[in-house]
């Protein structure tokens, strides 16, 4: 299993509930450094755990080749497209997108592309996009606004842009890959949860560390990532949205077929440009 962003908060503890249950998991981390302290994290707690780092940076598509081509596993069960960022202010990858679309979809659009063979070689293969629900808010995805430009930015609005392509992207994958044995599932993890997500703004921060005693801890907001990635029951389901570790409706702009169509054309030119 290939978990991104699993350096800290929702990922890590993602990351360590599945290497606990004998999943071989790579873990893929921007930070050379934090993959293989967390590796080593998850090894404490449970020494027999089977977990790789590799060097991820989802706002670089170099890298994100990179990453693939030093893949060490043929077969990937489970793609879990975690990592994501909350841009307080406008920020381009490398690529220059900007940054919150470019990471959380961008950078994850070209990562499943790539890795799409090793979950072919998986036979019956999931790929689990944590989103939020951000994603109603925008209530659709307007193209001709997408990504932000720097003029007209607004970090929630671009957050929610970001987490609407998550559920669009993962729609799009069943319709188009499930006849490849290959299913996406999208999902909210819980809401202010206390992790990092937030740290880019004062407000942000201060609201998280006020309301997390009373929201999910990281691990509980682990669960639902970890029920899309592994219950017997979702095995060539797709195109559906969780919380709670129960299915949930998604919002009407993230049941626009045509739009996700769009997004999924759009987003094939962008990376390969
Ligand atoms: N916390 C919540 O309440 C909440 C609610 C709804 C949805 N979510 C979603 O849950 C997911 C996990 O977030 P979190 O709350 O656990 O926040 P977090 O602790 O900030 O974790 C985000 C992870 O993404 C990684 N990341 C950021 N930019 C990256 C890049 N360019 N390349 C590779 N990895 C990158 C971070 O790596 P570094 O350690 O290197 O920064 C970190 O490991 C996100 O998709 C978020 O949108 C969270």
């Amino acid at each position: 299993m290939l978990v991104t962003g699993a350096s800290s908060g929702i990922g890590f503890e993602t990351a360590r509930a599945l290497a606990a249950a004998q999943a071989h998991v790579i873990i893929a981390c921007r930070s050379v450094a934090k993959g293989a302290e967390s590796a080593a994290r998850i090894v404490a707690h449970h020494p027999h755990a089977k977990v790789t780092p590799i060097e991820l940076d989802l706002a670089s598509f170099k890298s994100v080749r990179r990453a693939v081509g030093e893949l060490p596993a043929d077969k990937i069960d489970a793609l879990i497209c975690n990592a994501g960022l909350f841009a307080n202010t406008y920020q381009t990858t490398e690529d220059g997108i900007e940054s919150t679309v470019g990471v959380c979809h961008f950078g994850h659009f070209l990562l499943t592309q790539l890795v799409k063979p090793r979950l072919r070689a998986a036979v019956r293969a999931r790929v689990v996009m944590v989103s939020s629900e951000s994603h109603r808010y925008p209530s659709t995805l307007k193209l001709e606004r997408f990504p932000l430009a720097p003029t007209s930015y607004k970090p929630l609005v671009s957050y929610g842009q970001a987490k609407l392509c998550n559920v669009l992207f993962a729609n799009e994958l069943t319709r188009r890959w499930a006849a490849d044995g290959i299913t996406a599932n999208s999902l909210h993890p819980g809401s202010f949860i206390g992790t990092d997500i937030f740290r880019s703004t004062v407000a942000g921060k201060a609201i998280s560390v006020l309301i997390s005693p009373f929201t999910k801890s990281i691990a509980q907001g682990a669960a639902t990532t970890v029920y899309c990635a592994v219950a017997p029951e979702l095995e060539g389901v797709g195109g559906r949205y969780f919380a709670d570790c129960r299915e949930k409706p998604m919002s009407a702009g993230a049941r626009d077929a045509d739009i996700a169509a769009r997004l999924w054309t759009l987003s094939e030119e962008r990376v390969s440009r």
